[in-house]
């Protein structure tokens, strides 16, 4: 998540959800332990019997600088999430500190420490999501550049992680992975920034779960729906007696979205990350999980923020899945 201006909506269909939400005994309990940990979740049906598919690591927020303590940091959560045993570690985007409104030689320090962590201390194959701070230079007036450079906004994080594509899906045990896109320029606010999906990228969703029967794990930067706006306070603003979240916080389109995860009846379970804080929502049967921060609060002590986590995700053959947040074992100094 970023301090930039973002738009502001009133999100009433989401609050409706919220409100719902908020009835239920064990929904307040996550949102009153919202920056705790563990967060432990057992999903729906889940008998002794499972066979587990997969074991892996959701890494969100990991804000690599060489300016912070990231190196210390990151290597004790690869350690960590790596002696649980993962078999691959999917992140959840803002993966270096900030390139949406910095300049091209931090940007470049910014990635090249970010390689060097994954290639000591990563030992399990990786899937890559982008976040907001991943897109270079859409602030213009901060980052120093025109917009028409080769590198401009998401190709330099598609060429750093060598990406064909800003969104796609993949296969992995008998369970499919859906990687989302979350973040748009703001036409009305040149250093600002929106979260949903293109028609463009909402119209391959529709078809990518079309085309598969597997029990499905989505990822987005944005979360898509969240109850964190109602925890932290700051991002919502009360308004003609209406609470109004930013644009750039949660998901615009989420009752669209969240619309196609109903009608496909696969989607297990979407992560996503963004707010630095854990919670978790189950809306028609689909669990959404905002999965903290692995830098926790931008690799700086917070009273606000959660404490570096990450999220341990054991999916299984009969389509269940255990989901826990857990620290990474690293403490901000
Ligand atoms: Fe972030």
């Amino acid at each position: 998540m970023s301090q930039l201006n973002r738009r502001s909506f009133a999100a009433l269909t989401g609050l409706t959800g919220l409100s719902a939400l908020l009835s239920r005994p064990n929904a307040a309990a996550a949102m009153s332990d919202a920056s705790a940990m563990p967060l432990a979740i057992q999903s729906n049906n889940a008998t002794p019997a499972r066979t587990r598919a997969l074991r892996f690591a959701h890494f969100t927020d990991l804000h690599i600088t060489p300016d912070r303590p990231s190196e210390p940091g990151m290597k004790q959560a690869f350690e960590t999430a790596q002696a649980d045993g993962i078999e691959m570690i999917l992140t959840g985007g803002d993966l270096i500190m900030d390139s949406f409104a910095t300049k091209r030689a931090q940007v470049d320090r910014e990635w090249a420490l970010l390689h060097k962590l994954f290639a000591e201390h990563c030992k399990v194959p990786v899937e890559h999501c982008l976040g907001n701070h991943d897109i270079f230079g859409f602030c213009l007036s901060k980052a120093g550049l025109k917009g028409d450079e080769s590198d401009f906004g998401y190709a330099r994080a598609l060429a750093e992680l060598k990406l064909a594509a800003r969104w796609r899906s993949f296969d992995r045990n008998g369970w499919h992975f859906i990687v989302l896109s979350s973040v748009e320029r703001d036409p009305k606010d040149e250093c600002g920034y929106l979260a949903y999906l293109t028609d463009e990228q909402r119209a391959w969703l529709e078809a990518d779960l079309a085309a598969t029967k597997l029990p499905t794990v989505v990822v987005s930067h944005v979360p898509i729906i969240t109850v964190t706006p109602a925890v932290r306070g700051g991002e919502t603003e009360r308004k003609n007696d209406q609470t109004v979240i930013s644009g750039g916080l949660v998901h615009l389109d989420a009752p669209t979205v969240h619309g196609v995860f109903r009608k496909a009846g696969n989607v297990k379970l979407v992560l996503s990350g963004h707010t630095h804080l854990i919670d978790r929502c189950v809306a028609d049967g689909v669990t959404y999980c905002c999965s903290g921060a692995v830098c926790g609060g931008w690799w700086k002590p917070h009273k606000t923020y959660c404490e570096p986590t990450y999220a341990l995700i054991d999916l299984f053959s009969d389509g269940t899945f255990d989901y826990s947040v857990k620290p990474t074992g690293w403490t901000n100094p």
